[in-house]
């Protein structure tokens, strides 16, 4: 049987994590990063399958997954979350067919603005997404320490965090947050982040008025955030990690992309490190993210 390109479906999920994985790990060992991905169970994926399927795509070949490719869409947001081709099969043009058909499913979607974030030392990927329309924006730093170190001296929670629930207030608030910092609600996103059991949202309040939000995983990871303004983020991120310095996680991160001067200058302060160099990619005029810290590559 030839190699085949076609739309991935749920029980292809499992396989092409375990694919993601190896591929991440081939190419962060062969830049010298060591180990970067861990297997998890394709809870995102799965939901991006059932709200949009025309999305996510499989190269096959006698029954065996060779790439896979999963983009979501929000509004006028199109963001590819995983494009991934098994080590032994890359640079025969897999990666490129897979990319054009969630391409398609940009285009399908009206989708305005395309953005993805993709590995600062891959240089295969960035070329092959500037061929498609999509160049370099600003880097991403993922960044960790202990909780014991980043607890010292940590400022007093500058914002009130009150924890999300799924009102039709709170969405209203989440949506325009969004808005602001991202240009795009993203109120399924949240309500997906609301029944994950192993992650807590809250809004963060300066006064009476929600300002931004935060989110933060049990195993202390902070992320997405959002602001409604640039000058307020600092005191989202202070109060995030406070949060999670009061949680027991042994270590605790987050992404930080190159445009949040303050964001990166405390978690200089609180002793965290630069682990993993990342890269935003987008369309022409889109992607400051001076008011935003995504979650990981395939959440945004
Ligand atoms: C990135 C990846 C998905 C691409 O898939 P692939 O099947 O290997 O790529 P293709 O063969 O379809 O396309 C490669 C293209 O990249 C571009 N490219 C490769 N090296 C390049 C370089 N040094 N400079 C600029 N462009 C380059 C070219 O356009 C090339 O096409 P060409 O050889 O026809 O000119 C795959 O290599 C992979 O899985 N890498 C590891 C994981 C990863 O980084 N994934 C992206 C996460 S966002």
């Amino acid at each position: 049987m030839s190699l085949v390109y076609r739309p991935a479906r749920a029980d292809d999920l499992a396989a092409t994590d375990v694919l993601v994985v190896a591929s991440i790990n081939d190419l962060t060992v062969r830049h010298g990063f060591g180990r970067m991905a861990a297997a998890s169970p394709p809870n995102f994926q799965l939901f991006s399958l059932q709200d949009d399927p025309d999305g996510l795509w499989v190269a096959e070949e006698n029954g065996e997954i060779l790439g896979f490719a999963w983009s979501w869409v929000c509004g006028d947001v199109w963001f590819l979350a995983q494009l991934f081709v098994d080590p032994a099969r890359q640079g025969q043009g897999i990666g490129n067919e897979l990319l054009e058909r969630t391409m398609e499913h940009a285009r399908k979607s009206g989708a305005i603005h395309k953005a993805l974030i993709t590995f600062t030392f891959n240089r295969v990927s960035q070329g092959l997404y500037m061929r498609h329309g999509l160049f370099p924006k600003t880097p991403i730093y993922f960044f960790n320490a202990t909780r014991e170190r980043v607890k010292q001296t940590l400022p007093e929670p500058p914002l009130r965090a009150i924890a999300i629930d799924s009102s039709a207030a709170t969405m209203n608030n989440l949506a325009e947050i969004d808005l602001r910092a991202i240009g795009a609600s993203r109120e399924k996103h949240h309500r997906y982040l609301l029944s994950d059991p192993a992650t807590t949202g809250v809004l963060l309040y300066a006064g009476d008025g929600p300002v931004g939000y935060g989110y933060i995983s049990s195993n202390g990871h902070i992320g997405p955030l959002a602001v409604m303004r640039t000058d307020v983020l600092r005191d989202a991120f202070a109060t995030m990690l406070t949060l999670a310095a009061d949680g027991s996680a042994e270590t605790i991160s987050a992404f930080l992309p190159g445009t949040c001067d303050s964001a990166l200058s405390l978690a200089i302060r609180q002793g965290m490190r630069i682990t993993f160099p990342m890269l935003l990619m987008a369309s022409p005029g889109y992607g400051d993210w001076m008011q935003y810290l995504p979650r990981n590559p395939g959440f945004m």
